[in-house]
């Protein structure tokens, strides 16, 4: 049969850099994510580094997590900062309202998530309180995490044991103000994130880059607003920004917010419904883009996807505020799907947060008391390590691609993208078909001799699979052996099913 994609890639024409952030991460105060999931503080069994859960951090060092994004979600609109420092035993406990009515006693807070990130290589990304905090709150807070020397707040954070300030990358003002984050109208939240944005100061070297809460979904609108905000600032020969990237969410499911579908047991008509919601991404993406251009020519203000990724109805038994979820390889393809969108917007897709790291939504890890387990969707961020700050290098299409019609969109049945860096070449590929293999045919022209260096396929006989406490390793990478040369162009035979990452050197 003919290639499902016949395509060229000019390896010396690269494209933008795809941020390595894209490749960010979330880890909220919800359900087993925090407490259970990173945290099992210093007197539990499970082994721990002052409280934080050794193999957790040992899992996600091995993928180059290079963002983390705390303390929410909704949860970071209920959130005051100053309950989380000092003693933990004299913390005020409060109670979890968004998710599950819970005790949070606060044992994790600044200290212990700046712990986290160093632990992890991670830079911070913090999300500021705007739904139900103060201006003060958010100022004091960036005061206590960056500033050096004396000042109210670095007096404070020594008298808690830390003397240097941390460096803090990122900072969220606000969440969902749409909705959670205070049921607010762009316009009532654009003056609030325009406060906040002032008060949330760089101190010393730092330079903090602020991240306006966006709009759900398609909401353009929103987009529209916060930009008009910033239009005037970006001509300016030494602007005064106030945020450098506005946010937006989209979540993959199969059925409706109501019922979402099962993570494990689906219908073919689920899987391709799945696949189909995944890949509107791109579309949101470009969406919120152009609106951004109009303002934004020069491309000065980024795009952050700051929650993405799959939202099934709980594992049967659970309790439903804490969303936990099993993974299987459909999980891992829809990553796979957003990786390529991601990469076709280098441009001006700066950040992007999966939804959640631990134990809740679409996680990396699934723990089960002593026992950890990688998910597939782990497996496929670590087979994308190559494109983390690589330059991008489009697949141009030459004649049809494989498609299908699912959920009343035309969806590609493969995708395949590829970057480059320090002379070598990353491709990625999947084959969402579950029933036939693929093939992709990649005409990689302008560049001298490149060799097929590591090559591995995630795959499984069936897109429910998924990894276990009792059989880990049922869907996990193996070495792929179904890549040829012919000239200079690659044939890849992906097998049903499957996500394969090869690196190609000189
Ligand atoms: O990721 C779970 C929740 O989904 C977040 O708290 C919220 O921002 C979104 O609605």
């Amino acid at each position: 049969p003919a290639p499902a994609l016949t395509a060229v890639v000019d390896v010396d024409v690269p494209g933008p850099t795809i941020s390595r952030h894209v490749y960010g991460h979330f880890a909220e105060h919800l359900g087993r994510c925090i407490y259970d999931g990173f945290w099992v503080g210093e007197d539990s069994e499970i082994e721990n580094i002052g409280g934080i859960r050794a193999d957790v951090v040992e899992a996600l060092r091995a993928i180059a997590i290079p963002n983390l994004r705390w303390p929410g979600g909704c949860f970071a609109d209920e959130y005051h900062w100053t309950d989380g420092i000092g003693p933990r035993r004299e913390r005020p406990r409060m109670v979890n309202t968004h998710w599950g009515d819970v005790e949070e006693n606060n044992h994790f807070g600044t200290h212990e998530f700046m712990a986290l990130c160093e632990l992890l290589g991670t830079e911070p990304y913090i999300s500021g309180n705007v739904g139900s905090g103060t201006v003060k709150e958010t100022s004091d807070w960036v005061e206590y995490l960056t500033r050096a020397g004396d000042s109210p707040m670095a007096r404070l954070r020594g008298e808690n044991g830390r003397q240097e300030p941390w460096n803090v990358t990122f900072f969220g003002i606000g969440n969902e103000p749409w909705g959670c984050g205070g049921n607010l109208t762009a316009d009532q939240f654009s003056t609030l994130a325009r406060q906040h944005a002032t008060y949330a100061r760089d101190h010393g070297k730092d330079r903090l880059y602020r991240v306006a809460a966006g709009g759900n979904e398609a909401d353009y609108a929103w987009t529209e607003v916060l930009m008009k905000q910033l239009a005037s600032g970006l001509g300016d020969p030494a602007p005064r920004d106030l945020y450098q990237a506005i946010s937006f969410h989209y979540y993959t499911m199969s059925g409706s917010w109501m019922d979402k579908g099962s993570a494990t047991e689906f219908t073919d008509r689920e899987y391709w419904a799945t696949m189909a919601r995944a890949h509107r991404v791109g579309e949101l993406i470009a969406g919120h883009a152009a609106v951004m251009d109009a303002y934004d020519p020069t491309k000065k203000v980024g795009l952050a996807l700051d929650e993405w990724g799959t939202c099934w109805n709980v594992e049967p038994g659970t309790n439903p505020g804490f969303l936990h979820q099993q993974n299987t390889l459909r999980d891992a393809l829809v990553a796979a799907v957003h990786f390529e969108a991601f990469h076709s917007h280098a441009d001006r897709l700066r950040l992007a947060n999966i939804a959640q790291t631990v134990n809740v939504l679409q996680s990396m890890v699934l723990t089960d008391g002593h026992r950890l387990v990688l998910t597939p969707t782990y497996h496929a961020f670590a087979m994308d390590v190559g494109h983390h700050d690589a330059a991008h290098l489009p697949v141009r299409p030459v004649g049809d691609v494989a498609q299908r019609e699912a959920d009343g969109r035309v969806v590609p049945t493969v995708t395949a993208t590829a970057s480059t860096k320090a002379g070598a070449v990353t491709v990625t590929a999947a084959n969402l078909d579950p029933d036939a293999g693929a093939t992709v045919e990649l005409r990689l022209r302008g560049h001298g001799p490149l060799e097929l260096g590591q090559a591995s396929v995630l795959t499984a006989g069936d897109p429910r699979e998924h990894n276990t406490a009792e059989e880990p390793e049922r869907v996990a990478p193996v070495p792929f052996e179904g890549a040829t040369w012919s000239g200079s162009t690659l044939r890849l035979e992906l097998p049903p099913t499957s996500y394969v990452s090869l690196r190609l050197v000189g």
